[in-house]
């Protein structure tokens, strides 16, 4: 029995998450059975217990095979000292969530690859940091600053498993930084090449962040792995996210190296269509078919949703942000979407 914990989170969290569970329920008539709990993260779990992560929603991880995540973040907390996203920044790094893998893959075009996304370093978690006043000029004057910390163990760590993740496919990594510029770049290039030696069959690339966004969408094509940092990685992920049609598109897994995993979607909470039943579920109902590879080890299922998935958007049927991506396109709710997809899961052909 596999036990799933799902944490809907805040804006269109809970509807993009109800579409899985719909799915998650018809596993029945395939004899699945993953037992299912729910419980709070970010926004939600401010209003009700004044923390963005509860020790008890840790602990309900702790004794899950997996973690489901919908998305985190509002207008409402913008103002809070206590961030949404903290809670799903404190949940990546208690579970030592290092890698973040973001595939890119469109059906409709010869678009596949992957964005390896270092996870708990950087800047994301570099001190200090803060926001202080002090005296410039003769006037008294905020400022703000972060830092950007790599080791040599973290880079290690990622760049092994980008090299062992280009062997299973096209023996090709591409890592991106801004060695140009920054040390944490230097150092970054520096042990990747060192890894390299590690790995001669692999062919390595390195490009300069910059320049990475223009040929990302020049010649997409090119890419196999792309491995690169917590910031550049989330910056890039959402660039990459229009070459398969929207930021709704694109799913994710985390892992730590006890094979434990989170998955979610790469986009936010988008509170500005929250409630409307207008949300994309696609990159939600992708990361399920990757939950059913890796944590189900069925591939038989993984792929009927994956075609199921695919079908419902080559008949044309999508929610408003794939309206200038879809041949025929034919506009459906969120709801509507699911139901469609969950229609042609459960048929035989
Ligand atoms: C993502 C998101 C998160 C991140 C936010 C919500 C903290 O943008 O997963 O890409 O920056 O990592
Ligand atoms: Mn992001």
């Amino acid at each position: 029995m596999i036990n799933l914990i799902i944490l809907p989170g805040d804006g269109i969290g809970p509807e993009i998450i109800k579409q899985i569970s719909k799915i998650l329920k018809s596993l029945n008539i395939f004899n699945i059975k993953i037992n299912i709990i729910y419980s709070y993260i970010g926004g939600i779990s401010i209003d009700k217990y004044n923390i963005p992560l509860t020790k008890k929603t840790i602990n309900l991880c702790k004794n899950s095979d997996a973690i489901f995540l919908g998305c985190v973040g509002g207008y409402k907390w913008e103002k809070y000292y206590l961030k949404p996203e903290m809670g799903l920044l404190e949940l990546r790094k208690e579970f030592n969530f290092f890698a973040n893998i973001r595939p890119i893959k469109c059906p409709f075009k010869n678009i596949d690859f992957i964005i390896l996304r270092e996870l708990n370093g950087g800047i994301y978690y570099g001190k200090p940091r803060g926001i202080s006043k002090q005296i410039i000029n003769n006037i008294p004057t905020w400022y703000s600053y972060n830092t950007e910390i790599y080791n040599e163990q973290e880079i290690i760590k990622i760049a092994r498993l980008g090299f062992n993740l280009s062997k299973n496919r096209k023996k090709k990594l591409c890592s991106i930084d801004k060695s140009n510029v920054l040390e944490t770049s230097k150092l970054w290039r520096k042990i990747i090449n060192y890894i390299h030696n590690y790995y001669f069959d692999v062919k390595l690339k390195h490009i300069y962040i910059d320049y990475s966004t223009i040929e990302l969408i020049k010649n997409p094509y090119i890419f196999d792995i792309i491995i690169t940092s917590n910031l550049f990685g989330d910056i890039l992920s959402d660039e990459c996210s229009l070459l398969t049609g929207s930021l709704g598109m694109l799913p994710s897994i985390s892992l730590n190296n006890k094979s434990f995993s989170l998955f979610e979607p790469c986009h936010g909470s988008a509170p500005n269509i929250a409630g409307k039943n207008i949300a994309n579920p696609v990159g939600t109902l992708l990361s399920l078919v990757i939950f059913f590879e890796y944590v189900l080890n069925n591939k038989f299922i993984s792929n009927k949703l994956y075609f199921s998935i695919f079908k419902t958007l080559s008949l044309g049927f999508g929610t408003l942000d794939m309206k200038n991506y879809l041949n025929n396109f034919k506009l459906v709710s969120t709801d509507e979407f699911g139901d469609l997809v969950n229609h042609f899961f459960l048929i035989n052909d």
